[in-house]
């Protein structure tokens, strides 16, 4: 299987569950999976174990897990391309997410074969992992809020561990400016969206 043929697969494979939430969430996924770099680099690069406790902190409707979920099928279908690591097996995912509104997406596409949580990452209990990934989360707190984050996460992951974070770049300008513009409002967790 080329690699474009698995990123096709892997897109469709991953988006897939999240019909049945309505064309906003399916069209998200696709459109986000299709065209975020890190999602494909990940299977590039093999960073994930095999067994891993993975925490995806800002997990939005929960696309990482659906797309590792996505990976181990098309592996075991014995379609994937000759030059990319096997994809990590076994890996459990718990997200944890301020929007209600994406936590439900994520339950009702992936509930069961993933555990994910209405909570503020600020506050909320990060137990241990191997893998804590963070991407473009960090940016929408304040300083003081970052280090506490990174801080707690340091002593959550395992010593031999993986942070993978990624953050907002402010001088990158107008897009970022929209980027941060987009973020939403309503029903973050049933109280009020910081600031
Ligand atoms: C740009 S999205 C990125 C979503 C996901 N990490 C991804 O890359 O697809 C940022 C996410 O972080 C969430 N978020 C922002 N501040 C948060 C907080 N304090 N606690 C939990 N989630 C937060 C937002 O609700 C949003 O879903």
């Amino acid at each position: 299987m080329s690699i474009a043929q698995a990123r096709r697969a892997l897109i469709g494979r991953a988006s897939a569950p999240y019909r049945p939430s309505g064309r906003f969430a399916w069209h998200f996924a696709r459109g986000k999976l299709s065209r975020d770099p890190v999602f494909t680099a990940l299977f590039e690069r093999g960073w994930i174990p095999n067994g891993a406790r993975l925490l995806d902190l800002g997990c939005g409707q929960g696309l990482l897990a659906a797309w590792l979920m996505a990976a181990t099928r098309i592996w075991e279908q014995g379609g994937w391309p000759a030059m990319w690591p096997a994809p990590p097996k076994s890996v459990h995912v718990r997200g944890i997410e301020l929007m209600l509104a994406d936590v439900e997406r994520a339950n009702a596409a992936l509930g069961g074969s993933a555990q994910f949580e209405c909570a503020d990452i600020r506050e909320a209990g990060f137990g241990s992992a191997d893998v804590v990934v963070i991407l473009d989360v960090l940016h929408y707190m304040d300083y003081a809020a970052q280090d506490s984050v990174l801080r707690r996460v340091r002593a959550a992951l395992d010593p031999r561990g993986l942070l993978l974070l990624r953050v907002g770049n402010a001088a990158a300008g107008l897009l970022q400016s929209l980027q941060s513009a987009r973020n939403p409002e309503p029903e973050p967790c049933g109280r009020s969206w910081p600031r």
